[in-house]
């Protein structure tokens, strides 16, 4: 009889540790998510812009294509002066997803050449504490945009105004695979115990793992769809369609934006 009553207590113990583990770093992460959400007067510390409708503006304007991308470039500034103005932490500009090599070579080839110069085109920003991050793979792409893309990350990195993150070839799903990877490389090791592996850790092993979670995700053009951008960070993400075609986008429409995003209820599954 003793026996079976400390096994009982064995199993008790270990059904309360199992739940402990299980469900706090849910909990931690999910009351740190709506303290965010409920401070500074409902404010997005994370802004995703998707920005589509290059092609369409210069079609419009029977110009070619590559028209359309370079107009979208002078579309950023008065996009960062708007994030800027509103005191936006993380700014993530969607330029070129992995599934944007599937077009005709001279199009891919004249908007690799524009994330060559992208950084330098917004020097007047960097002066006023804007610093760049790269979030993509460098599988396909040519040493020499690598090359700009971590020089503009190192020339800017004393920037603390805001983070402007250029997701350039960036794929949502393809983050999440590379982690998966990266994880189960390290448990085939032995370096990592896959029980410990639960969403915040897997979260810290992302690509850069100090972009927050996206607040508010806007999509111009029209489209209303996610096109495999952010899958993991746009979890419970607000979104935002307008019909303006990217290179017609404003600062000011940015900021009319964040405004309409106060007046959203998040509730992260709670009631
Ligand atoms: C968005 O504009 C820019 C990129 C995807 C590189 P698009 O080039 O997709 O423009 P539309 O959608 O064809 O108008
Ligand atoms: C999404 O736009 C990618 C970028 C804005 C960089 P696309 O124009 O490539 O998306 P789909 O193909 O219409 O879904
Ligand atoms: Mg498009």
């Amino acid at each position: 009889m003793p026996r079976r009553g400390a096994r009982a207590a064995k199993w008790r113990i270990s059904v309360v540790k199992w739940l402990l583990r299980e469900t706090y770093p849910m909990a931690v992460d999910a009351a740190a998510r709506r303290s965010a959400a409920a401070g500074g007067g409902h404010r997005p510390r994370h802004v995703a812009l998707i920005m589509d409708g290059n092609g369409r503006w210069a079609a419009r304007r029977g110009l070619p294509r590559t028209s359309g991308h370079e107009a979208g470039v002078r579309a950023v500034s008065s996009v960062l002066d708007g994030a800027l103005e509103e005191g936006i932490e993380y700014l993530s500009l969607f330029i070129f997803s992995t599934e944007n090599w599937n077009r005709p070579s001279a199009e891919v080839n004249a908007l690799m050449r524009l994330a060559e110069e992208a950084s330098e085109s917004f020097e007047g920003h960097v002066e006023r504490g804007v610093r760049f991050w790269w979030l993509g793979s460098e599988a396909r792409l040519s040493p020499t945009v690598i090359r700009a893309l971590h020089e503009a990350e190192e020339r800017t990195r004393a920037g603390r105004a805001m983070t402007v993150a250029f997701c350039f070839n960036h794929g949502g799903r393809d983050e999440i695979v590379r982690t998966a990877a990266v994880l189960a490389r390290r448990a085939a090791t032995g370096g990592l115990d896959p029980e410990v592996i639960d969403e915040p850790l897997f979260a810290r092993h992302l690509p850069l793992p100090d972009l927050p979670d996206i607040d508010m995700l806007i999509r111009t053009s029209g489209e209303q769809r996610i096109s495999n951008f952010m899958l993991w960070r746009a979890a419970y993400a607000e979104f935002f369609f307008v019909d303006t075609l990217w290179p017609d986008f404003t600062g000011d429409q940015l900021r009319a934006l964040i405004t309409a995003f106060a007046a959203r209820k998040r509730r992260f599954g709670t009631v």
